[in-house]
């Protein structure tokens, strides 16, 4: 008997359930984009509490370090043996279990802080492929946003949720093809879906919390304007 719940949206397939165990079932896919629990509670305060203002909600696998390489065995080799086509956000806190090359990019999310300001001015990604445009720039602080997050009506959905614009960037940055498939196994409430799906690849996203596998089948079915088929 599986051990996960799967659903079909459109040009995306979404599993709700430990991508440990799902991703080695799944074909091999395009590209990998994702924004894994970064063992930031387990850097700092060995609690698993997130750390990031004004949010309570904890996530999941936050408190282990990230071992990235179940990742890079989910995807078809390059020609000289490197690891396929990857980009990972918070990677400078895995930095030492990296392949070697690649490229680190930034996201500017230019808050201007104040000194008593705890937001963090920037986020750092690495991918396997190499970049001219590594440094993206989008206002990200708190409630503060820009794009269409901004709308008063946009309430913030998750913890760690990241901008579709700049995830667009990142799926560009990989050289994704037209109907390519993009993977996001901590897909949390679906922003990198709603970037592959908008920018005409398919998607594929696993979550083991369902409160944001249900945000993720939400988006992306408004996204596409599909019903669900299980
Ligand atoms: C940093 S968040 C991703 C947020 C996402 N970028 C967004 O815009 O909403 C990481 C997500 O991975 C999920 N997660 C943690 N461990 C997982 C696992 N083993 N399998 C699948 N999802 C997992 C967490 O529940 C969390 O929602």
């Amino acid at each position: 008997m599986s051990n996960y719940e799967k659903v079909k949206i459109g040009n995306a397939t979404l599993y709700l359930g430990d991508c440990r165990e799902i991703l080695p079932t799944l074909e091999k896919m395009d590209a990998i984009v994702s924004d894994p629990p970064y063992g930031i509670g387990f850097q700092h305060n060995g609690g698993g509490r997130s750390l990031v203002p004004c949010c309570t909600d904890k996530i999941i696998g936050d408190d282990q370090a990230f071992e990235p390489q179940f990742l890079f065995d989910a995807l078809p080799k390059k020609r000289n043996g490197g690891v396929g086509n990857i980009l990972l956000f918070g990677a400078n806190y895995y930095a030492k279990r990296l392949p070697d090359g690649g490229e680190w990019m930034v996201w500017d999310k230019i808050p201007r802080c104040g000194a008593k300001d705890s937001f963090r001015d920037a986020e750092f990604m690495w991918s396997s492929v190499k970049t001219p445009r590594t440094i993206f720039r989008h206002q990200w602080k708190g409630l503060i946003r820009e794009g269409e997050e901004a709308s008063a009506k946009q309430k913030r959905v998750h913890v760690s949720q990241k901008p579709v614009a700049l995830m667009m960037w990142c799926i560009d940055s990989l050289i994704v093809p037209l109907g390519g498939t993009v993977c996001d196994p901590f897909m949390g409430s679906g922003s990198t879906g709603v970037a592959a799906l908008r920018s005409g690849r398919q998607f594929i996203g696993i979550e083991i919390d369902k409160k944001h596998f249900d945000t993720a089948c939400e988006r992306i079915t408004k996204e596409q304007g599909v019903f669900a088929a299980s």
